[in-house]
């Protein structure tokens, strides 16, 4: 369909975005996951739409609308995302991970229902893959942008991510605030890119978050 808006700073651009959390089985009825409701990728999501964007969302279980002209892929665990955005790296010009993806899964995972013990119970975990690491590994000319929840030290920690996994830039995002973060319709952020900009992004709707966003990355891309 045609985009009504006329600017179009994305036209021509393949953008994939990740968004939600993920789920890690511990047997038929049990998972481990977190609070991340997605709205902050879809929001990105959208308005990467709305400025020309060819947009792929990859996401973990969300109770969120597709936006339109989105073509939206479904995953649950960190592995099936690795899986779904490893196939696509090679087609996208930029690609933003704002998945909040599990780091730990369960290193059994019966296919049964566990039964309870008389004792209490130790649950292994196993590190999962870090998909955004992986792609700062692969990239060629992809612009990545990664996201850093901190609840301390959250500009010093998104440096050290940005820098360990290879990142044009990074959304800090402290989560220490309730008002900005996993559940919530609004959020505040800090942009910053591996040529040094820092940009703040004061508290505000997850959709006006995403346009200051794309305003700030568009001109540094
Ligand atoms: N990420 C990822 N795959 C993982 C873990 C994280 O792609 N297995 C991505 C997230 O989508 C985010 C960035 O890495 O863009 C940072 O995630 P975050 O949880 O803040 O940092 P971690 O590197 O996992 O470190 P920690 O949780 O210890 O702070
Ligand atoms: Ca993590």
């Amino acid at each position: 369909t045609e985009k009504q808006n006329s600017y179009q700073p994305l036209a021509g651009k393949q953008v994939l975005v990740t968004a939600g959390p993920t789920i890690e089985a511990v047997d038929v009825v049990r998972y481990f996951t977190n609070h991340s409701s997605g709205k902050m990728g879809f929001a990105i999501a959208k308005v990467a739409c709305d400025l020309g964007a060819n947009v792929t969302l990859v996401s973990g279980p969300v109770e969120l609308e597709t936006p339109p002209n989105i073509e939206r892929v479904d995953v649950t665990t960190a592995e099936d995302m690795y899986d779904a955005v490893m196939s696509r790296f090679n087609d996208q010009d930029i690609v933003v991970s704002a998945a909040a993806v599990a780091d730990y899964k369960p290193t059994n995972q019966y296919d049964r229902k566990m039964k309870k013990q008389s004792g209490d119970l130790t649950l292994e975990l196993t590190r999962t893959r870090d998909i955004l690491q992986a792609l700062g590994k692969a990239k060629s000319t992809q612009y990545l942008v990664g996201f850093a929840a901190e609840t301390d030290d959250a500009i010093k920690n998104g440096r050290d991510k940005m820098a360990r996994k290879n990142l044009d830039a990074i959304v800090v995002n402290d989560i220490s605030q309730d008002e900005q973060g996993f559940k919530t319709d609004t959020n505040a952020v800090e942009v910053l890119t591996n040529k040094g900009e820092h940009q703040s992004i004061p508290l505000q709707s997850k959709e006006k978050v995403a346009q200051q966003l794309w305003s700030t990355l568009t001109k540094e891309m």
